[in-house]
């Protein structure tokens, strides 16, 4: 069975205690909780790394990139945090792994917030991106990942 590869950035880690009234109150044991049932239900394996470094997070990407081709991990659900706004060597580490599908996730409306949070360098390079929809946000990324997958257009 193939698996997504559920990946988040910096100060995701601290998620249900971070700034709980932009964030929530679900924490990322929560998340990863409903992200494996979920991904059960489709028919995936769920793997799940966090880190609040970014090379660590380009060594991961590139580990899901030989993986693909190998037919382990479908795709990947990906919370950049903070390197969403700032990180053009993530933008290329995805960009180096293609065809493996990436969707971007963001649990806050990014673009109802500060300006600085309203570019990213990774949605040019995104499958499709999930903003806005608190924690769901991730279950629903799988979901659509799920149907670019069994419509080929991933
Ligand atoms: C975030 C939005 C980013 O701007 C912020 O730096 C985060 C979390 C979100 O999920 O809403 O760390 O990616």
């Amino acid at each position: 069975m193939s698996a997504f590869l559920l990946l988040n950035g910096p100060n995701l880690n601290l998620l249900g205690t971070r700034e709980p009234g932009v964030y929530g109150a679900t924490t990322l044991a929560d998340v990863e909780t409903q992200c494996r049932a979920t991904a059960q239900r489709l028919g995936f394996g769920l793997e799940s790394f966090q880190s609040n470094h970014e090379g660590a997070l380009i060594d991961r990407i590139h580990d899901a990139g030989r993986r693909h081709q190998a037919g382990e991990i479908a795709g990947v659900v990906f919370n950049p945090g903070a390197l969403t706004h700032t990180s053009i060597a993530l933008f290329d580490a995805i960009g180096g792994v293609k065809p493996l599908p990436v969707i971007e996730v963001h649990i806050s409306n990014v673009h109802a917030r500060e300006a600085f949070r309203h570019h990213s360098y990774i949605s040019p390079a995104a499958a499709g991106i999930v903003v806005g929809f608190g924690t769901d946000g991730y279950t629903l990324a799988l979901e659509g990942l799920a149907r670019k997958i069994a419509a080929g257009r991933a």
